[in-house]
């Protein structure tokens, strides 16, 4: 496994698997590399000859007031584990690669980036769609790879690729959890032992929700009170929201009649976890 720390040795590397007929993919990534991530790249490796993982913690996708500079970067760690994983190659340029000064063009999305994750950290997901349109044109993938986890991200980078015609199959991976439920996140190596204890109530809340619905309960608001009343049974969380929403658009539902996506987002202490969970009439979670 080879790393690359620059557009133009990456060029060199993609030109000369696809000159071989292989299959490039692409996972994408800010590093901090876990299970969930190695289970993408695993998923990548199986369906195409030539994967390619990118390590860049993200400038333009953190507000001003978020972990930017704290989030965890671990290169020497990452490495291993993305090889291990079966990834060919690792591209993690610096910021000034992917964004030469001055920068003039950013992308901007909107329906759905300005509700849920979007409403309570305006503009993330405009840097989520920059940054991505400029990996996807540097690497070229045939397929690239996304996790359930950040649903609503999955939602607007399908919108991104279909409507700015970027010519990759947008390939989507369940969500990985640890035993007691709590999504994998690189996020949870800030919990205290005492938060992480009480981590799993956001998907003992979801759960709650989808056997509401599983159940007969078809009125949202119902939905969403079952889910709180999971949450703030928890001493120290803060719900920032439960929602449910439509799968497609995410838009947020007054009635439960078919499929829904619960979504939710709370905070334990200074550390912010977000989960999501299919749910629909009739289906146990
Ligand atoms: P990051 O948070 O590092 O996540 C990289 C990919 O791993 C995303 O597609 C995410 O959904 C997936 N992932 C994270 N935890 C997961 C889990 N427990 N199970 C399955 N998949 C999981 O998401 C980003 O980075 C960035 O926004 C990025 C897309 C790289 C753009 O900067």
């Amino acid at each position: 496994m080879e790393l690359v720390r620059t557009a133009d040795e990456l060029a060199v590397r993609t030109a000369a698997a696809r000159g071989r007929g292989e299959v490039v993919g692409l996972v994408p990534t800010m590093g901090a590399l876990h299970d969930g991530h190695a289970s993408l790249i695993a998923t990548a490796c199986a369906q195409c000859g030539f994967v390619v993982v990118s390590i860049f913690v993200n400038p333009l996708q953190f507000g001003p007031n978020e972990d930017f500079a704290h989030y965890p970067r671990r290169l020497e760690a990452d490495l291993e584990r993305a090889g291990e994983a079966g990834a060919d190659l690792v591209f993690a340029p610096g910021v000034e690669e992917l964004y030469p000064e001055p920068v003039h063009v950013t992308v901007h999305v909107g329906e759905p980036a300005d509700i849920l994750e979007g409403a309570l950290r305006p503009g993330h997901f405009d840097g989520v769609a920059t940054v991505l349109t400029r990996l996807f044109n540097l690497v070229g993938p045939a397929r690239a790879y996304f996790g359930e986890k950040d649903y609503q991200q999955l939602v607007i980078v399908r919108d991104l690729v279909r409507e700015l015609r970027l010519p990759a199959e947008i390939v989507n991976c369940p969500t990985l959890r640890e035993a007691d439920g709590l999504a994998r996140s690189s996020r949870n190596a800030y919990l205290a032992p005492t938060e992480r204890a009480v981590a799993p109530v956001l998907h003992r809340a979801l759960v709650a929700g989808a056997s509401a619905i599983a159940q007969g309960e078809r009125d949202a608001a119902a939905v969403r009170r079952a889910m709180r009343a999971v949450a703030e049974a928890e001493q120290g969380v803060r719900v920032d929201y439960l929602e449910v929403a439509d799968p497609e658009r995410l838009r947020t539902l007054a009635r439960v009649d078919g499929p829904v996506r619960l979504l939710g987002a709370l905070r334990i202490g200074a550390v912010r976890l977000i989960d999501n969970l299919a749910a629909a009439p009739g289906v146990n979670p």
